[in-house]
């Protein structure tokens, strides 16, 4: 028995800095949604824990304990007080550390697979604690659907339903570390408006995200030029509607009302920076 679990890309339509916690933390308001592109990981049953990684993008990543998806299974583990073991595989379709979230995704479909395969449930606050414990963006990549969020990353509201949108994501494949991102950034802080009613066409919420920003865009430039480049190529592409930043980058992203525009921007600026990681997908709703 094999069970799957779909690891989907996490971005950020907007994310504001609005201060700084006493332990370094950082706090946000950040609107995120899901691409129905990511990685996958899947389960079987097994007397010990083992983690195989495959994929597209699995060059360099370490199978072992210091990998989030075995932190993640170890964890859950202890949590429920189980010895079981479990198979993993992790395939990696989504670049390393690129502002889309892929270990903090990747550690919430592992717990999700697990908890199926060793058929646990915990209470709502253990499993919240445990996801945040992983990582500051893994509660949101757990709960799976578009959520406004804040505090370091543990506050979830829910947001009204979005327009249907399609996404062209592009990575120029420059590495960038948060907490690197986090320290280069000036130390100024901005609180968002609140988005009290989601509009119904891509259009009109565009508009609102543009009143918005993503506060980690200077540092990322500043550590990675490249990202004003993929922004600007976004931006010039046909119907684009917003091009940003997701998370700490270098992801950007481009938003479309069409999967075709999206597409084709994601070809256009495959065809003019070779190597970069350029794809399409719809946002999931
Ligand atoms: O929680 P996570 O491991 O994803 O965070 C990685 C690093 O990013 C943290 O060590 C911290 O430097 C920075 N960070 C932050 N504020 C957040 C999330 C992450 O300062 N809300």
């Amino acid at each position: 028995m094999t069970l799957a679990e779909f690891a989907p890309a996490k971005i950020n339509l907007y994310l504001h800095v609005t201060g700084k916690r006493g332990d370094g933390y950082h706090l946000l308001d950040s609107l995120v949604v899901f691409a129905g592109i990511g990685d996958s990981v899947s389960v079987a049953p097994a007397e010990h824990l083992t983690l195989a990684i495959d994929g597209p993008m699995a060059a360099g990543l370490a199978a072992d304990s210091s990998n989030i998806v075995w932190k993640a299974a170890e964890a859950l583990a202890a949590r429920a007080g189980t010895r079981a073991g479990a198979a993993i595989t992790l395939t990696k379709r989504l670049p390393v550390a690129s502002g889309i979230g892929g270990g903090s995704a990747d550690a919430a479909a592992t717990l999700r697979a697990l908890e199926r395969l060793w058929g646990i449930t915990l209470p709502a606050a253990d499993r919240h604690g445990l996801a945040l414990s992983l990582g500051a963006d893994v509660p949101v990549c757990l709960a799976g659907r578009p959520a406004r969020m804040s505090g370091v990353g543990e506050r979830l509201e829910p947001v009204p339903a979005l327009p249907p949108l399609w996404l062209a994501l592009i990575n120029p494949r420059v590495p960038l570390s948060t907490p690197a991102v986090f320290k280069a950034r000036q130390n100024c802080f901005s609180d968002p408006a609140a988005l009290e009613t989601m509009p119904r066409d891509a259009a009109h919420l565009a508009a609102l995200l543009a009143a918005r920003r993503n506060d980690l865009t200077a540092a990322a430039i500043s550590l990675a030029p490249e990202v004003a480049t993929a922004l600007a190529g976004l931006a010039a592409c046909d119907g684009c509607l917003l091009a940003r930043m997701s998370g700490s980058g270098a992801t950007c992203l481009g938003l479309f009302a069409s999967a075709e525009a999206a597409a084709g921007a994601a070809r256009t600026l495959g065809a003019l920076h070779p190597g970069w990681w350029c794809e399409s997908a719809p946002m999931l709703t």
